[in-house]
């Protein structure tokens, strides 16, 4: 079997977070069970460029045990567990080619080996994968095989939505994150969560009364903005769109241009999917001592270069710390290189939200094998009857009940007859 990782000595710590992580996936557990006794992936050959974490490691063991062949690289060079690397490679016997830290070049060396695989299904975190396979560089045949694809994340569904739309996608998309069971969860709550994680794990900064500048207010933002305001912080928000910069007031915060909110921030986080959200003339402007962190999904949101150009010194303080000192004497600190904190300097989502989101994925494999003939080279959502599956089983793993609609109240409500 070919890998490239870290260290395979490290297996066991991997084995045990991977096992500790299982504890609070029930959702994707079940799943384990159905598929190892139906094998519903049976002759399937899966590419997944995903965060290399302990839940995506028990999605990997979910898709084995359905009996999928499968392939894992990193869907970022910053991300990958190495423990769960070798965890993968040694107990679970799947390829991995990923190592914390790696460089462009090995990054995309790590993504052309997960393509020589020769999937059938690809299973993407942003699109590097598949925008991989339709690069022109990859062999007619290998791209021609792929049955169909799975996406994870925001930016990756709005690459492949421009890709459906110039008529250039090669194969169908399932858009995991469109699924409500994914984006109001993970996106909101896992987003919202794992980012002050990472920022406090960086710089072990108190949040409580500290100004706190959240760039967006899209779901992972808001839930950035609520879990920040929860810890103490006075939170300012900026937006592009009038309607959710509404929202954002209606929900209680201060909202501005970031030109403004730099001269007040202490600490500022983007998280938009945009481009130079905050750039040489923020930096330009911006309080003495002030930290800046991205967590959208690719490191484009601040404008390193800019920073670079209107610095006269670099020096790493902390692991996850760059001070910059500007030519006027004013210190900036970057976090994690701008690369998505949560999983830069902790340990991405917790397990229990990333449950729905790998759940989504498995079924939504599934679904593949089943509908791919009936599909076009456009990007579909994940099925309802998936979300609210996963819905149900994850209220079930709380415990919970809920009520049923009487055959009165259905009527009810599919009439248009009955007023008062
Ligand atoms: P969203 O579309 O719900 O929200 C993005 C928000 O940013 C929108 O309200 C938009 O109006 C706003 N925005 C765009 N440009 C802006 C600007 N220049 N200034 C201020 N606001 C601006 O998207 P979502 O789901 O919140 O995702 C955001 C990013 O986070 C994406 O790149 C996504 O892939 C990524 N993501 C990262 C995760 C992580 O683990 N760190 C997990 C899930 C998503």
């Amino acid at each position: 079997m070919n890998y490239d990782i870290q260290d395979p000595a490290l297996a066991e710590v991997g084995k045990q977070r991977i096992y500790w992580a299982d504890r609070f996936m029930p959702v994707l557990s079940q799943i384990r069970e159905r598929f190892e006794i139906e094998k519903p992936l049976t002759g399937v050959r899966i590419a997944a460029c995903l965060h290399v974490t302990t839940e995506t490691a028990n999605l990997m063991r979910t898709l084995k045990a359905g009996g999928a062949e499968t392939v894992l690289c990193a869907s970022n060079p910053l991300s990958t567990q190495d423990d769960v690397a070798a965890s993968l490679v040694v107990d679970c016997q799947i390829p991995v080619f990923a190592i914390k830290g790696e460089d462009t070049e090995t990054y995309y060396r790590h993504i052309d080996a997960a393509i020589d695989f020769q999937p059938t299904i690809t299973m993407d975190d942003g699109a590097d994968l598949v925008s991989k396979l339709h690069s022109g560089e990859v062999e007619a045949s290998i791209v021609d095989g792929v049955l169909a694809g799975t996406e994870e994340t925001t930016t990756g569904v709005i690459r492949l939505k421009s890709m459906a739309a110039e008529g250039v996608l090669k194969y169908p998309i399932v858009a995991v994150n469109d699924a409500q069971t994914k984006h109001l969860f993970d996106n909101r709550y896992g987003t919202g969560q794992s980012t002050l994680d990472g920022i406090i794990r960086a710089t072990n900064l108190l949040m409580a009364g500290s100004t706190f500048v959240v760039a967006g207010y899209g779901w992972c933002s808001r839930g950035l903005a609520n879990r920040a305001r929860g810890l103490g912080a006075e939170v300012i928000v900026t937006e592009v769109n009038p309607l959710t910069a509404l929202e954002a007031i209606m929900d209680g915060f201060r909202v501005m241009p970031m030109i403004e909110a730099v001269k007040e921030a202490e600490v500022i986080c983007t998280v938009t999917g945009n481009i130079h959200v905050i750039r040489g003339e923020h930096f330009e402007v911006m309080k003495d001592g002030c930290i800046v962190a991205n967590s959208g999904h690719f490191n484009v949101e601040i404008d390193i270069s800019a920073l670079e150009n209107l610095s006269q010194e670099q020096t790493t303080i902390r692991e996850f710390v760059e001070e910059y000192t500007l030519k006027d004497g004013r210190k900036v600190y970057l976090l994690g290189q701008g690369r998505l904190i949560n999983l830069a300097a902790a340990e991405g989502h917790p397990a229990s939200v990333m449950d729905m989101s790998f759940a989504n994925q498995a079924l939504s494999a599934e679904h593949i094998i089943q509908r791919h003939q009936k599909m076009e080279n456009q990007v579909y959502g994940v099925p309802q009857d998936i979300d609210r599956t996963i819905a149900s089983l994850k209220l079930k793993a709380f415990g919970v009940e809920i009520d049923q609609l009487t055959e009165e109240q259905e009527t009810y409500l599919n009439s248009w007859t009955m007023g008062t």
